[in-house]
Protein backbone atom coordinates (compact mmCIF):
# COMPACT_ATOMS: atom_id res chain seq x y z
CA UNK A 1 0.00 0.00 0.00
CA UNK A 2 1.57 3.26 -1.59
CA UNK A 3 -1.04 5.63 -1.92
CA UNK A 4 -4.36 5.98 0.08
CA UNK A 5 -7.74 7.55 -1.16
CA UNK A 6 -8.52 8.58 2.47
CA UNK A 7 -12.53 9.93 1.74
CA UNK A 8 -13.76 12.19 4.63
CA UNK A 9 -10.99 12.31 6.24
CA UNK A 10 -11.79 16.19 7.03
CA UNK A 11 -14.64 15.05 9.69
CA UNK A 12 -13.66 13.04 12.63
CA UNK A 13 -12.71 9.61 12.59
CA UNK A 14 -11.23 10.30 9.40
CA UNK A 15 -8.57 12.98 10.41
CA UNK A 16 -7.66 10.88 13.30
CA UNK A 17 -6.87 8.14 10.70
CA UNK A 18 -4.70 10.99 8.42
CA UNK A 19 -2.91 11.81 11.48
CA UNK A 20 -2.16 7.86 12.82
CA UNK A 21 -1.41 6.55 9.30
CA UNK A 22 1.15 9.91 8.90
CA UNK A 23 2.34 8.96 12.09
CA UNK A 24 2.74 4.82 11.98
CA UNK A 25 3.56 4.81 8.04
CA UNK A 26 6.70 6.80 6.93
CA UNK A 27 6.58 5.90 2.97
CA UNK A 28 2.83 6.03 2.58
CA UNK A 29 1.36 9.20 0.68
CA UNK A 30 -2.22 10.16 1.33
CA UNK A 31 -4.98 11.77 -0.74
CA UNK A 32 -7.93 13.23 1.37
CA UNK A 33 -10.88 13.57 -0.90
CA UNK A 34 -13.43 15.74 1.75
CA UNK A 35 -16.41 18.04 0.74
CA UNK A 36 -16.00 20.07 3.99
CA UNK A 37 -19.58 19.59 4.60
CA UNK A 38 -20.50 21.15 8.12
CA UNK A 39 -19.13 17.83 9.88
CA UNK A 40 -15.58 18.27 7.84
CA UNK A 41 -13.27 21.03 9.00
CA UNK A 42 -9.67 22.01 7.64
CA UNK A 43 -9.26 22.60 11.35
CA UNK A 44 -9.20 19.17 12.09
CA UNK A 45 -5.71 18.98 9.67
CA UNK A 46 -3.96 21.56 11.20
CA UNK A 47 -0.48 20.26 12.77
CA UNK A 48 0.13 17.22 10.72
CA UNK A 49 3.08 15.15 11.46
CA UNK A 50 5.04 15.10 7.80
CA UNK A 51 2.49 17.24 5.74
CA UNK A 52 4.21 16.62 2.45
CA UNK A 53 3.07 13.43 1.99
CA UNK A 54 -1.10 14.75 2.90
CA UNK A 55 -3.07 16.17 -0.33
CA UNK A 56 -6.15 17.91 0.71
CA UNK A 57 -8.74 18.04 -2.08
CA UNK A 58 -12.33 19.26 -1.75
CA UNK A 59 -14.80 17.41 -3.31
CA UNK A 60 -17.80 15.67 -3.28
CA UNK A 61 -17.28 11.37 -3.31
CA UNK A 62 -20.70 11.66 -5.62
CA UNK A 63 -18.73 13.43 -8.51
CA UNK A 64 -17.49 10.38 -10.59
CA UNK A 65 -15.26 12.26 -12.78
CA UNK A 66 -13.31 13.96 -9.92
CA UNK A 67 -12.88 9.94 -8.37
CA UNK A 68 -11.56 9.12 -11.22
CA UNK A 69 -9.40 11.87 -12.12
CA UNK A 70 -7.92 10.95 -8.28
CA UNK A 71 -7.61 7.57 -8.78
CA UNK A 72 -5.54 7.81 -12.23
CA UNK A 73 -3.50 11.07 -11.12
CA UNK A 74 -2.28 9.54 -7.83
CA UNK A 75 -2.10 5.35 -8.60
CA UNK A 76 -4.59 4.93 -5.95
CA UNK A 77 -3.98 1.04 -4.50
CA UNK A 78 -5.97 1.76 -1.80
CA UNK A 79 -9.01 3.65 -0.87
CA UNK A 80 -10.35 4.08 3.06
CA UNK A 81 -13.82 5.23 2.83
CA UNK A 82 -14.97 7.26 6.01
CA UNK A 83 -17.38 10.04 4.18
CA UNK A 84 -20.67 9.92 5.27
CA UNK A 85 -23.60 11.50 6.62
CA UNK A 86 -23.46 10.17 10.38
CA UNK A 87 -25.85 11.58 13.18
CA UNK A 88 -28.81 9.66 13.44
CA UNK A 89 -30.69 12.44 14.89
CA UNK A 90 -30.14 14.35 11.59
CA UNK A 91 -31.21 11.56 9.44
CA UNK A 92 -34.48 11.36 11.54
CA UNK A 93 -34.78 14.81 11.01
CA UNK A 94 -34.02 14.64 6.92
CA UNK A 95 -32.66 12.04 5.46
CA UNK A 96 -32.42 12.29 2.03
CA UNK A 97 -28.99 13.68 2.26
CA UNK A 98 -28.37 10.02 4.03
CA UNK A 99 -29.36 8.61 0.86
CA UNK A 100 -27.41 10.70 -1.41
CA UNK A 101 -23.94 10.80 0.16
CA UNK A 102 -24.14 7.13 2.31
CA UNK A 103 -25.49 5.46 -0.48
CA UNK A 104 -25.08 6.94 -4.31
CA UNK A 105 -21.47 7.98 -2.72
CA UNK A 106 -20.38 4.58 -1.72
CA UNK A 107 -21.59 3.29 -5.17
CA UNK A 108 -19.88 5.97 -7.10
CA UNK A 109 -16.57 5.31 -5.26
CA UNK A 110 -16.92 1.43 -6.16
CA UNK A 111 -17.95 2.07 -9.80
CA UNK A 112 -14.50 4.18 -10.22
CA UNK A 113 -12.64 1.53 -8.43
CA UNK A 114 -14.08 -1.34 -10.45
CA UNK A 115 -13.76 1.00 -13.71
CA UNK A 116 -9.83 1.76 -12.41
CA UNK A 117 -8.96 -1.26 -10.07
CA UNK A 118 -10.61 -4.12 -12.34
CA UNK A 119 -11.41 -3.14 -16.07
CA UNK A 120 -8.36 -0.63 -17.28
CA UNK A 121 -5.96 -2.60 -14.59
CA UNK A 122 -3.88 -0.42 -12.84
CA UNK A 123 -0.34 0.19 -14.38
CA UNK A 124 1.66 -0.70 -11.16
CA UNK A 125 0.11 -3.74 -9.86
CA UNK A 126 -2.99 -5.87 -10.27
CA UNK A 127 -6.43 -6.98 -8.51
CA UNK A 128 -4.77 -8.41 -5.11
CA UNK A 129 -2.50 -5.29 -4.50
CA UNK A 130 -5.22 -2.99 -4.11
CA UNK A 131 -8.02 -2.82 -1.29
CA UNK A 132 -11.34 -0.99 -0.99
CA UNK A 133 -12.23 -0.68 2.87
CA UNK A 134 -15.00 0.16 4.03
CA UNK A 135 -15.87 1.88 7.27
CA UNK A 136 -18.82 0.82 8.41
CA UNK A 137 -21.15 0.89 12.05
CA UNK A 138 -22.89 -1.45 14.50
CA UNK A 139 -25.82 0.37 13.76
CA UNK A 140 -26.23 -1.78 10.83
CA UNK A 141 -27.50 -4.71 13.10
CA UNK A 142 -30.71 -2.95 14.91
CA UNK A 143 -30.98 -2.80 18.78
CA UNK A 144 -30.14 -5.57 21.37
CA UNK A 145 -32.57 -7.06 23.94
CA UNK A 146 -30.82 -6.70 27.86
CA UNK A 147 -29.93 -10.36 27.66
CA UNK A 148 -29.50 -10.92 23.89
CA UNK A 149 -25.98 -11.19 22.90
CA UNK A 150 -23.42 -8.98 21.32
CA UNK A 151 -23.23 -8.57 17.41
CA UNK A 152 -21.27 -10.59 15.52
CA UNK A 153 -20.71 -10.52 12.10
CA UNK A 154 -23.16 -13.06 11.34
CA UNK A 155 -25.67 -11.25 13.47
CA UNK A 156 -28.66 -10.39 10.76
CA UNK A 157 -28.84 -6.95 9.36
CA UNK A 158 -32.03 -4.97 10.65
CA UNK A 159 -30.75 -0.92 10.67
CA UNK A 160 -33.32 0.92 12.43
CA UNK A 161 -33.15 4.54 11.26
CA UNK A 162 -32.72 6.14 8.38
CA UNK A 163 -28.91 6.52 8.86
CA UNK A 164 -28.19 2.69 9.60
CA UNK A 165 -30.51 1.73 6.96
CA UNK A 166 -28.32 4.02 4.53
CA UNK A 167 -25.15 2.60 5.57
CA UNK A 168 -26.48 -1.13 5.61
CA UNK A 169 -27.08 -0.46 2.08
CA UNK A 170 -24.02 0.60 1.73
CA UNK A 171 -22.37 -2.55 3.32
CA UNK A 172 -24.88 -5.16 0.96
CA UNK A 173 -23.13 -2.83 -2.37
CA UNK A 174 -19.98 -3.26 -0.76
CA UNK A 175 -20.22 -7.21 -0.72
CA UNK A 176 -21.82 -7.16 -3.87
CA UNK A 177 -18.89 -5.46 -5.87
CA UNK A 178 -16.70 -8.24 -4.19
CA UNK A 179 -19.09 -10.84 -5.05
CA UNK A 180 -19.94 -10.46 -8.49
CA UNK A 181 -16.88 -8.44 -10.07
CA UNK A 182 -14.32 -9.83 -7.44
CA UNK A 183 -13.12 -6.17 -5.94
CA UNK A 184 -10.92 -6.87 -2.72
CA UNK A 185 -12.62 -5.88 0.09
CA UNK A 186 -12.95 -5.14 3.84
CA UNK A 187 -15.65 -4.19 5.95
CA UNK A 188 -15.33 -2.75 9.69
CA UNK A 189 -18.40 -2.64 11.52
CA UNK A 190 -17.28 -0.19 14.60
CA UNK A 191 -18.86 0.74 17.84
CA UNK A 192 -19.53 4.57 19.46
CA UNK A 193 -16.30 6.39 18.85
CA UNK A 194 -14.86 9.45 21.25
CA UNK A 195 -12.09 10.93 21.13
CA UNK A 196 -10.57 14.62 19.90
CA UNK A 197 -11.70 16.54 17.05
CA UNK A 198 -15.23 14.86 17.55
CA UNK A 199 -18.02 17.49 16.03
CA UNK A 200 -20.24 18.38 19.34
CA UNK A 201 -23.41 17.18 17.84
CA UNK A 202 -22.20 14.00 19.34
CA UNK A 203 -23.28 12.56 22.98
CA UNK A 204 -20.05 13.07 24.35
CA UNK A 205 -18.51 15.93 22.92
CA UNK A 206 -21.86 17.93 23.03
CA UNK A 207 -21.92 17.09 26.28
CA UNK A 208 -18.32 18.34 27.47
CA UNK A 209 -18.91 21.57 25.85
CA UNK A 210 -22.72 22.26 27.52
CA UNK A 211 -21.16 21.82 30.53
CA UNK A 212 -17.97 24.07 30.21
CA UNK A 213 -20.59 27.18 29.40
CA UNK A 214 -23.31 25.49 32.04
CA UNK A 215 -25.72 25.08 29.40
CA UNK A 216 -28.28 22.08 30.24
CA UNK A 217 -26.73 18.48 29.66
CA UNK A 218 -29.48 17.36 27.47
CA UNK A 219 -30.16 12.58 28.51
CA UNK A 220 -32.66 11.68 25.74
CA UNK A 221 -35.29 9.98 27.31
CA UNK A 222 -34.15 8.08 30.37
CA UNK A 223 -30.52 7.85 29.83
CA UNK A 224 -30.95 4.20 29.98
CA UNK A 225 -29.51 3.48 26.71
CA UNK A 226 -26.55 1.63 25.91
CA UNK A 227 -23.28 1.97 23.65
CA UNK A 228 -20.09 0.20 23.34
CA UNK A 229 -17.50 3.01 23.72
CA UNK A 230 -14.74 3.26 21.83
CA UNK A 231 -11.96 5.73 21.64
CA UNK A 232 -11.25 6.95 18.72
CA UNK A 233 -7.10 5.79 17.95
CA UNK A 234 -7.95 2.82 18.89
CA UNK A 235 -10.55 2.46 16.26
CA UNK A 236 -7.63 3.68 13.58
CA UNK A 237 -5.35 1.07 14.63
CA UNK A 238 -8.45 -1.58 14.16
CA UNK A 239 -8.55 -0.03 10.62
CA UNK A 240 -5.19 0.14 9.94
CA UNK A 241 -4.38 -3.89 11.51
CA UNK A 242 -7.67 -4.97 8.84
CA UNK A 243 -6.14 -3.23 6.16
CA UNK A 244 -3.00 -4.51 6.31
CA UNK A 245 -3.79 -7.79 8.20
CA UNK A 246 -7.47 -8.96 7.26
CA UNK A 247 -8.50 -11.21 4.74
CA UNK A 248 -10.29 -9.87 1.62
CA UNK A 249 -14.23 -10.28 1.55
CA UNK A 250 -14.70 -10.37 5.27
CA UNK A 251 -15.83 -8.21 7.91
CA UNK A 252 -14.89 -7.48 10.98
CA UNK A 253 -16.44 -6.03 13.77
CA UNK A 254 -14.66 -3.09 16.39
CA UNK A 255 -15.84 -2.41 20.02
CA UNK A 256 -14.18 -1.05 23.09
CA UNK A 257 -16.16 -3.54 25.46
CA UNK A 258 -17.05 -0.56 27.24
CA UNK A 259 -20.85 -0.56 28.45
CA UNK A 260 -22.11 1.98 30.57
CA UNK A 261 -25.61 3.43 30.23
CA UNK A 262 -25.39 7.06 28.97
CA UNK A 263 -26.76 8.68 32.23
CA UNK A 264 -23.31 7.33 33.64
CA UNK A 265 -20.99 8.46 31.04
CA UNK A 266 -22.64 11.63 31.48
CA UNK A 267 -22.00 11.28 35.01
CA UNK A 268 -18.61 10.72 34.38
CA UNK A 269 -18.21 13.37 32.14
CA UNK A 270 -19.17 15.78 35.25
CA UNK A 271 -17.26 14.05 37.92
CA UNK A 272 -14.07 14.67 35.40
CA UNK A 273 -14.83 18.15 34.77
CA UNK A 274 -15.53 18.78 38.76
CA UNK A 275 -11.54 17.27 39.23
CA UNK A 276 -10.21 19.25 36.28
CA UNK A 277 -11.90 22.57 37.34
CA UNK A 278 -12.80 22.94 40.68
CA UNK A 279 -12.87 26.51 40.38
CA UNK A 280 -15.75 26.44 37.56
CA UNK A 281 -19.53 27.97 38.54
CA UNK A 282 -20.69 25.27 37.32
CA UNK A 283 -19.30 22.56 39.34
CA UNK A 284 -21.05 20.53 40.37
CA UNK A 285 -21.50 20.18 36.76
CA UNK A 286 -24.11 16.68 37.02
CA UNK A 287 -26.62 19.62 38.20
CA UNK A 288 -26.88 20.79 34.62
CA UNK A 289 -28.37 17.10 33.76
CA UNK A 290 -31.85 17.53 32.14
CA UNK A 291 -34.23 14.97 30.67
CA UNK A 292 -35.32 15.95 27.44
CA UNK A 293 -37.63 14.39 25.01
CA UNK A 294 -36.45 10.84 23.11
CA UNK A 295 -35.05 10.20 19.89
CA UNK A 296 -37.77 8.86 17.85
CA UNK A 297 -36.94 5.38 17.17
CA UNK A 298 -34.20 5.01 19.74
CA UNK A 299 -32.22 1.69 19.90
CA UNK A 300 -32.07 0.56 23.43
CA UNK A 301 -28.79 -1.21 23.36
CA UNK A 302 -25.91 -1.96 21.05
CA UNK A 303 -22.53 -4.53 22.13
CA UNK A 304 -20.17 -5.52 19.67
CA UNK A 305 -18.33 -9.12 20.02
CA UNK A 306 -14.94 -8.07 19.22
CA UNK A 307 -13.63 -12.17 19.48
CA UNK A 308 -13.24 -11.95 15.55
CA UNK A 309 -10.47 -9.33 15.06
CA UNK A 310 -8.62 -9.96 18.65
CA UNK A 311 -8.31 -13.80 17.38
CA UNK A 312 -7.49 -13.25 13.80
CA UNK A 313 -5.55 -10.07 13.92
CA UNK A 314 -4.37 -9.45 17.75
CA UNK A 315 -6.24 -5.86 18.27
CA UNK A 316 -7.45 -5.06 21.34
CA UNK A 317 -8.67 -1.25 22.50
CA UNK A 318 -5.38 0.10 24.14
CA UNK A 319 -8.21 3.15 26.33
CA UNK A 320 -10.41 1.79 28.66
CA UNK A 321 -13.28 3.93 28.69
CA UNK A 322 -11.90 5.99 32.04
CA UNK A 323 -8.42 7.21 30.54
CA UNK A 324 -10.33 7.61 27.22
CA UNK A 325 -13.00 10.06 28.62
CA UNK A 326 -10.02 11.69 30.51
CA UNK A 327 -8.20 12.31 27.56
CA UNK A 328 -10.89 13.46 25.91
CA UNK A 329 -12.28 16.04 27.76
CA UNK A 330 -8.66 17.42 28.65
CA UNK A 331 -8.24 17.52 25.09
CA UNK A 332 -11.20 19.53 24.55
CA UNK A 333 -9.82 21.69 27.70
CA UNK A 334 -6.84 22.28 26.07
CA UNK A 335 -7.89 23.07 22.85
CA UNK A 336 -10.20 26.12 23.06
CA UNK A 337 -9.47 27.52 19.70
CA UNK A 338 -10.76 24.85 18.06
CA UNK A 339 -13.27 25.07 19.91
CA UNK A 340 -14.33 28.28 19.06
CA UNK A 341 -13.86 27.96 15.55
CA UNK A 342 -16.20 25.38 15.37
CA UNK A 343 -18.81 26.55 18.07
CA UNK A 344 -19.05 29.77 16.20
CA UNK A 345 -19.84 27.90 12.67
CA UNK A 346 -23.89 29.37 12.27
CA UNK A 347 -24.90 25.77 11.15
CA UNK A 348 -23.87 24.59 14.21
CA UNK A 349 -26.21 27.02 16.46
CA UNK A 350 -28.78 26.87 13.98
CA UNK A 351 -28.84 22.88 14.71
CA UNK A 352 -28.66 23.35 18.70
CA UNK A 353 -32.07 25.20 18.20
CA UNK A 354 -33.27 22.93 15.71
CA UNK A 355 -32.80 19.58 18.10
CA UNK A 356 -33.06 20.81 21.26
CA UNK A 357 -35.52 23.76 21.83
CA UNK A 358 -38.73 21.71 21.05
CA UNK A 359 -37.20 19.03 23.47
CA UNK A 360 -36.07 21.16 26.30
CA UNK A 361 -39.73 23.20 26.24
CA UNK A 362 -41.25 19.38 26.88
CA UNK A 363 -38.72 18.74 29.53
CA UNK A 364 -39.76 22.20 31.07
CA UNK A 365 -43.38 21.18 31.02
CA UNK A 366 -43.28 18.33 32.06
CA UNK A 367 -40.95 19.50 35.51
CA UNK A 368 -44.43 22.02 35.67
CA UNK A 369 -46.78 19.44 36.10
P1 LIG B 1 -18.11 12.84 10.59
O1 LIG B 1 -19.54 13.20 10.44
O2 LIG B 1 -17.32 13.44 11.70
O3 LIG B 1 -17.32 13.17 9.24
C1 LIG B 1 -17.81 12.83 7.98
C2 LIG B 1 -16.89 13.49 6.95
O4 LIG B 1 -17.36 13.13 5.65
C3 LIG B 1 -16.88 15.01 7.02
O5 LIG B 1 -15.56 15.49 6.97
C4 LIG B 1 -17.66 15.44 5.79
O6 LIG B 1 -17.25 16.68 5.27
C5 LIG B 1 -17.36 14.29 4.84
N1 LIG B 1 -18.39 14.14 3.81
C6 LIG B 1 -19.74 14.09 3.98
N2 LIG B 1 -20.35 13.97 2.80
C7 LIG B 1 -19.38 13.94 1.85
C8 LIG B 1 -19.39 13.82 0.45
N3 LIG B 1 -20.54 13.71 -0.25
N4 LIG B 1 -18.21 13.79 -0.21
C9 LIG B 1 -17.03 13.89 0.48
N5 LIG B 1 -16.97 14.03 1.80
C10 LIG B 1 -18.13 14.05 2.50
O7 LIG B 1 -18.07 11.27 10.65
P2 LIG B 1 -17.26 10.27 11.60
O8 LIG B 1 -17.93 10.19 12.90
O9 LIG B 1 -15.83 10.59 11.50
O10 LIG B 1 -17.55 8.89 10.84
C11 LIG B 1 -16.72 8.45 9.76
C12 LIG B 1 -17.22 7.12 9.25
O11 LIG B 1 -17.21 6.17 10.30
C13 LIG B 1 -18.66 7.15 8.74
O12 LIG B 1 -18.74 6.34 7.59
C14 LIG B 1 -19.48 6.55 9.88
O13 LIG B 1 -20.63 5.92 9.40
C15 LIG B 1 -18.49 5.57 10.44
N6 LIG B 1 -18.66 5.27 11.89
C16 LIG B 1 -18.69 6.30 12.79
C17 LIG B 1 -18.79 6.00 14.15
C18 LIG B 1 -18.83 7.09 15.21
O14 LIG B 1 -19.07 6.78 16.37
N7 LIG B 1 -18.55 8.34 14.88
C19 LIG B 1 -18.86 4.66 14.57
C20 LIG B 1 -18.84 3.65 13.60
C21 LIG B 1 -18.72 3.97 12.26
O1 LIG C 1 -22.84 2.95 17.05
C1 LIG C 1 -22.06 3.64 16.12
C2 LIG C 1 -22.71 4.97 15.80
O2 LIG C 1 -22.51 5.79 16.94
C3 LIG C 1 -22.15 5.65 14.55
O3 LIG C 1 -22.41 4.85 13.44
C4 LIG C 1 -22.79 7.03 14.37
O4 LIG C 1 -22.23 7.69 13.27
C5 LIG C 1 -22.54 7.83 15.62
O5 LIG C 1 -23.18 9.09 15.52
C6 LIG C 1 -23.04 7.09 16.86
O6 LIG C 1 -24.49 7.03 16.87
P1 LIG C 1 -25.34 7.30 18.20
O7 LIG C 1 -26.68 7.73 17.81
O8 LIG C 1 -25.22 6.16 19.15
O9 LIG C 1 -24.46 8.53 18.80
P2 LIG C 1 -24.90 9.87 19.56
O10 LIG C 1 -23.64 10.46 20.10
O11 LIG C 1 -25.76 10.74 18.72
O12 LIG C 1 -25.76 9.33 20.77
C7 LIG C 1 -25.21 8.45 21.72
C8 LIG C 1 -26.31 8.11 22.72
O13 LIG C 1 -26.60 9.28 23.50
C9 LIG C 1 -27.61 7.70 22.07
O14 LIG C 1 -28.24 6.70 22.88
C10 LIG C 1 -28.45 8.97 22.09
C11 LIG C 1 -27.98 9.68 23.34
N1 LIG C 1 -28.00 11.16 23.30
C12 LIG C 1 -27.42 11.77 22.24
C13 LIG C 1 -27.41 13.14 22.15
C14 LIG C 1 -26.79 13.84 20.97
C15 LIG C 1 -28.55 11.87 24.36
O15 LIG C 1 -29.04 11.30 25.34
N2 LIG C 1 -28.53 13.24 24.28
C16 LIG C 1 -28.01 13.91 23.21
O16 LIG C 1 -28.07 15.16 23.20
Amino acid sequence: MKNVLVTGGAGFIGSNFVRYLLRVEPQIQIINLDALTYAGSLENLKDLPDPQRHIFVQGDICDRALVDRLLAEHHIDTIVHFAAETHVDRSILGPEQFIRTNVMGTFTLLEAARQYWLAEKMPHGDANQVRFHHVSTDEVYGALGPNDPPFSETTPYDPRSPYAASKASSDHLVRAYGHTYGLPYTISNCSNNYGPYQFPEKLIPLIILNALQGRPLPVYGDGQQIRDWLYVEDHCEAIWLVLRKGRAGESYNIGGGNQPPNLQVVQEICEILDELDPESPHTPHSHLIQYVADRPGHDRRYAINAAKVEQELGWRPRQSLSTGLANTVKWYLDNPAWVEAIRKQQEYQGWLAKNYDARQELAKREERK
